[in-house]
């Protein structure tokens, strides 16, 4: 059996880690391919509610096994009191994997991280301080730390050393901060090492040999299209590739296995932090919004921004991605509004635009195209097929359906594992 990708087809936050709960149950394994714990995935199962960070969803399917991809970014104290939280709870979360070749978020990162944003001013990003973006410069400046770099204080203190050499002139120099300490840093990591040893694995060997074993692998997506570093809304983005492409580079697995990308999209659309986003709403609807859908960010806590369905958005997501089918989310929230703008266009200085312009002055002048829906106000979340659905809400599904360009195989009509309405099979 062949490996999906699960992913977030707006601004993240579309509901993922209750779509990867609810396929955690038939798949072998659930691997995390990039992102760190600046995600916040909510997953509820009966009355237990979870907030998971760096753990992929399937941690909470007995039968799979979760793994930590190369691609992710991995902050050890986080990890390690995720664990214990689960523990507490009764999760067992011996089956975990981690790559070795993942970087380490180190307290310096974290530290960059809130400096530089607090220097950037009115243009700062908006992140959430948790280090990834200076995580994965380093990587890519070839100066950052491995997990395998735990099980060699040599080379880890070398390799402080080097990062540490030029961030101390900044920390110092530019910042006006204390310098960090080589030593320091040397041992809080140090101290992760046992800890972190009966996880760390080739993964890539792990998952190559599940798939040619016909096992079934689901790769998890954080964050979500629109915030890749590659095809989001560049500079306001996150530091990684959650788009399909990502799942192949951040997990050692060739696109030929790949068979399926199902994009998690939210049936109106949020974004936390800075950036354009052109069906904002300012007004009493995106307050509705934000109260109805709880819409708080998991991870910071922030007030999420609020407004209508984007379809230029979900066209775009389905480009990019090579979107097989959607998981429509959150349909409940919009119950009760006599009518439902969705946005089909933008216009950009008097010219109507149908697809999302590679020009970030164009993406900042957009103005929302609206077409109005006819709403409904008959509770939904009892619905267990499509035609439980009031006609209107049915309309609404069909209407997402033919503007976003693949099919929607589920829909979402409450938190709970089973507030689903399943119309295709995803397995
Ligand atoms: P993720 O980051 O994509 O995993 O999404 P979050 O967990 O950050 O945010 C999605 C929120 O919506 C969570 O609180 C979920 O419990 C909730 N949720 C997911 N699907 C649905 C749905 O269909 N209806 C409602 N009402 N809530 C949902
Ligand atoms: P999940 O997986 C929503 C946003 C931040 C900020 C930008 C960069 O729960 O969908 P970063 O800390 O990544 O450098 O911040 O990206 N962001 C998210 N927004 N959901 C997320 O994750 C996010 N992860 C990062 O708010 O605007
Ligand atoms: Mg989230």
């Amino acid at each position: 059996m062949p490996a999906l990708v699960l992913l977030g087809a707006q601004w993240g936050d579309e509901g993922k880690g209750k779509a990867t709960d609810l396929l955690g149950g038939s798949v072998d394994y659930v691997v995390r391919y990039q992102g760190g714990n600046n995600a916040g995935h909510t997953v509820v199962v009966g009355d237990q509610k979870y907030a998971l960070h760096l753990l992929p969803s399937g941690i909470l399917s007995p039968g799979c096994t979760p793994v930590i991809g190369n691609g992710v970014v991995v902050d050890p104290s986080v990890l390690l009191s995720e664990l214990s939280g689960l523990n507490e709870r009764g999760v067992d979360t011996s089956k975990l994997l981690i790559s070795g070749n993942a970087h380490i978020i180190t307290p310096y990162n974290v530290t960059v991280d809130k400096v530089t944003e607090r220097f950037l001013g009115k243009r700062k990003i908006g992140t959430t301080g948790r280090g990834i973006g200076p995580t994965y410069a380093d990587k890519i400046n070839r100066v950052g730390i491995r997990v395998q770099d735990l099980y060699d204080e040599s080379i880890l203190t070398q390799k402080v050393e080097a990062a540490l050499d030029v961030k101390n002139q900044m920390l110092t120099k530019l910042y006006n901060r204390r310098a960090i300490a080589v030593e320091q840093v040397v041992e809080e990591l140090l101290g992760y090492a046992d800890k972190l040893a009966p996880y760390v694995a080739d993964t890539v060997l792990v998952l190559n040999e599940a798939l040619e074993q016909d096992k079934v692998v689901l790769f998890e997506g954080g964050q979500g299209t629109l915030l890749d570093i590659d095809h989001g809304t560049y500079p306001f983005v996150t530091s990684s590739n959650p788009t399909a492409g990502g799942a192949c580079t951040g997990a050692g697995v060739g696109p030929t296995k790949i068979s399926r990308v199902i994009g998690i999209l939210k049936a109106y659309t949020t974004r936390v932090g800075a950036g354009p986003f052109p069906t904002e709403l300012f007004d009493e609807d995106g307050e509705a919004l934000r109260r109805i859908g709880g819409e708080r960010g998991v991870t910071t806590g922030r007030d999420r921004r609020c407004g209508w369905f984007d379809a230029v958005i979900a066209r775009y997501a389905t480009r990019v991605n090579g979107l097989t089918d959607f998981f429509l989310t959150k349909l409940d929230v919009l119950t009760g509004w006599e009518q439902i703008p969705v946005c089909v266009a933008y216009e950009i200085d008097g010219r109507r635009v149908e697809e999302l312009p590679y020009s970030q002055t164009d993406f900042h002048h957009a103005k929302p195209v609206y077409e109005m829906l006819p709403g409904w106000n008959e509770d939904i979340s009892k619905a267990k097929s499509f035609s439980d659905l009031p006609k209107n809400a049915q309309a609404y599904v069909k209407t997402l359906e033919e503007m976003s360009g693949a099919p929607i195989s589920a829909i979402g009509v409450g938190p709970g594992r089973t507030e689903t309405i399943e119309i295709n099979s995803f397995l």
